[in-house]
C-alpha cells in the first residue's frame, strides 16, 4: 500500500521539504509521497490525531509546533528532549515517536568542510536552534566550544548545561580571529542587512557557517567570504536534518549534496562544488 508522509505547520507553503522527500522516494522507487498541511495552533491536536487515524507513516513539525507537539506525541527521543522541540516523527510498532534532526543535521553539514573539533569553535545565539546545534556538536566529539550571545544569561546558561564556555559580545568581537569554526544561529540576516556582530577582526582562515537559508548568503556570510573565509550557508543543515528524517522512515540515506545542489538553484543561488 502507498505510504504517506507530511508536513505540518502554520505557514507552510513555502516548504521546500515536499519537493526534497518526493524527489527522494521517486530516486529510491519507494511508492509513497510527501504533503505540506497547513495546521493552526489551537487545531495541533486534532491534527495529530488525525495523522494517526489516516495512518501517516512519520511527518515533519515545523514552526510554530515544534513545542507544542511535544505532549501529544507517544514517544520522545533523547534529541528531541534535549532540545524540548520535535521535527520529525517517526512511527515505530505504531507509536508516534518524536526527534530532533535540526542540531545533528547541522553537524553533518559542518562536517562535509574542513573542521577540526579540537580547534576553537564560535557559536553566536544562545535560543532553540543554538541549543540544538551546541548538544550536537558535543556529541560529535567538538572540544572547545564557546557561546556569545546578545542577552549574555542565556549564553551563560546553555554554556553550564553542556560544558562550554561564554563570552560577551564584545569579547567574541575581539577574539574573532582566534575561532577556526564560527556558526551563526540567531535570525539576524534573515529580513534586514544586518550582522549579529561586528567581523572586523575575522581573520581570513575560518570556516563561517549560517544557519539561514533564505536568502542563500545573509550580510553576515557575504562578509566572511569578502574576508576570505570558507562559508556555509543553511542549505546543508535542511537538506540534512530532512536526510536523517528521510533513514529514519525508510532506512536509506539519500543523497545530499544533489539535493543541496537542488534547493540552492530552487532559491535561486548557482551551486559550487568543493
Ligand atoms: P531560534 O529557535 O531561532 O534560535 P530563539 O530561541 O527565539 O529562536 O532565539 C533567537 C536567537 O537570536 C537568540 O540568541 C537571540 O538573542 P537574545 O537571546 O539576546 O534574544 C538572537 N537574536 C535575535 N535577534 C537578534 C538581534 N537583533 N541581535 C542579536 N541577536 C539576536
Amino acid at each position: 500500500m502507498k505510504k504517506w508522509y507530511a508536513v505540518i505547520g502554520d505557514p507552510i507553503s513555502h516548504s521546500l521539504s515536499p519537493y526534497m522527500h518526493d524527489h527522494w522516494f521517486e530516486k529510491h522507487g519507494i511508492d509513497a509521497s510527501y504533503i505540506p498541511v497547513h495546521v493552526e495552533p489551537k487545531q495541533l491536536e486534532q491534527a495529530l490525531r488525525s495523522m494517526k487515524l489516516l495512518g501517516a507513516s512519520g511527518f515533519n513539525i515545523t514552526l510554530p509546533h515544534k513545542q507544542a507537539a511535544i505532549p501529544l506525541l507517544d514517544e520522545l527521543d533523547e534529541t528531541a528532549r534535549i532540545m524540548n522541540a520535535v521535527n520529525t516523527v517517526a512511527l515505530e510498532n505504531g507509536r508516534y515517536r518524536g526527534f530532533n534532526t535540526d542540531g545533528d543535521g547541522f553537524v553533518r553539514s559542518l562536517l562535509s568542510y574542513p573542521v577540526d573539533k579540537d580547534r576553537a569553535l564560535l557559536v553566536i545565539g544562545a535560543g532553540g536552534a543554538a541549543r540544538g546545534i551546541v548538544f550536537a556538536l558535543s556529541r560529535a566529539g567538538f572540544t572547545d566550544i564557546t557561546i556569545t550571545n546578545r542577552t549574555f544569561r542565556r549564553a551563560q546558561e546553555l554554556a553550564d548545561e553542556t560544558g562550554s564556555k561564554a563570552i560577551v559580545m564584545a569579547d567574541a568581537e575581539a577574539h574573532l580571529s582566534e575561532f577556526a569554526t564560527i556558526v551563526q544561529t540567531t535570525s539576524v540576516g534573515l529580513t534586514e542587512e544586518a550582522l549579529p556582530l561586528s567581523l572586523t577582526h575575522l581573520g581570513s582562515g575560518s570556516v563561517v557557517a549560517d544557519i539561514i537559508y533564505n536568502p542563500l548568503e545573509t550580510p553576515f556570510l557575504k562578509e566572511a567570504k569578502a574576508k576570505g573565509c570558507l562559508v556555509l550557508n543553511g542549505v546543508g543543515m535542511f537538506v540534512n536534518q530532512g536526510a536523517i528524517a528521510f533513514e529514519k522512515w525508510t532506512g536509506i540515506r539519500p543523497d545530499t549534496e544533489e539535493m543541496i545542489q537542488l534547493i540552492t538553484e530552487k532559491l535561486g543561488g548557482n551551486y559550487v562544488n568543493r
